[in-house]
């Protein structure tokens, strides 16, 4: 059976869901779940704690640069989910906090910062049976990926679930601060030289905004099984 396994990219915009039915698929179906976006997170909170990011929010991409390649970024599943590592500690909690989502979009545009996690990225895909998601994944970090979702939702309904997300954390946060750095990460995400955020070519679109989480589970099954039955 092991050779009938495949590769799941699946992309969309800041916060439109997609971590979650992510990982809600892997699970169903047996697959490791990798976040790359927690990736990018833990290097930005990295170069936070470094000193590598000024008052302006100004990034030293060529100290960051230097040391990316460096930095360890690992996962550990907890009894409540998978946990992001950075250099052996634990920082899934740091890494969801509004500080870190308001650096971590130019962080993410640095050639040599994508260069490096691209490259862990496709190393975490060689032996198939991954679901993976994030913005480049199927244009860049696995474009021969036999199964490719593309996630939007209006920004406003993106906003409302972040917000609800922080707050079921114990975070603090405001509606009008969230939207704004979701549509702030939307436009750089899609703006930036380097693996802009877009659409596969070959990506199936799904727009959540309307939908339950039961019916982008039932979707997200329902296309997984005809790509993996008409491949055998
Ligand atoms: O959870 P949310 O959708 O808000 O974002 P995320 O998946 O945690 O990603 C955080 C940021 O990392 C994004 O806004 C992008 O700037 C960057 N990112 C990226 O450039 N490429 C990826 N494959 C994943 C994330």
């Amino acid at each position: 059976m092991e050779q009938n396994k495949i590769i799941v990219a699946i992309d969309g915009y800041s916060s439109s869901g997609k971590s979650s039915m992510a990982k809600w698929l892997a699970s169903r179906i047996g697959y490791r779940y990798i976040d790359s976006g927690a990736m990018y997170r833990a290097v930005t909170l990295f170069a936070m704690d470094n000193g590598m990011i000024d008052s302006n929010g100004n990034v030293d991409a060529e100290a960051l640069g230097n040391e990316v390649d460096a930095i360890e970024i690992d996962f550990a599943i907890m009894p409540d989910g998978q946990h992001t590592l950075l250099n052996g500690a634990d920082v899934e909690r740091q890494i969801r906090s509004l500080e870190v989502s308001q650096h971590v979009s130019p962080v993410a545009a640095i050639p040599m910062i994508r260069k490096s996690l691209t490259r862990r990225q496709k190393e975490f895909g060689q032996q198939k049976g991954i679901v993976m998601d994030g913005r480049d994944i199927g244009t860049t970090v696995f474009p021969h990926a036999e199964m490719k979702v593309f996630v939007t939702a209006t920004p406003e309904t993106r906003a409302r679930r972040r917000l609800r997300e922080l707050e079921d954390k114990g975070m603090k946060a405001d509606y009008e601060s969230v939207l704004a750095n979701v549509i702030d990460r939307d436009h750089i995400d899609e703006t930036r030289a380097e693996s802009p955020l877009r659409k596969a070519a070959d990506a199936v679109v799904l727009d959540n905004s309307d939908m339950t989480p039961a019916m982008q589970q039932e979707w997200l099954l329902n296309l997984f099984n005809t790509i993996v039955c008409c491949k055998k």
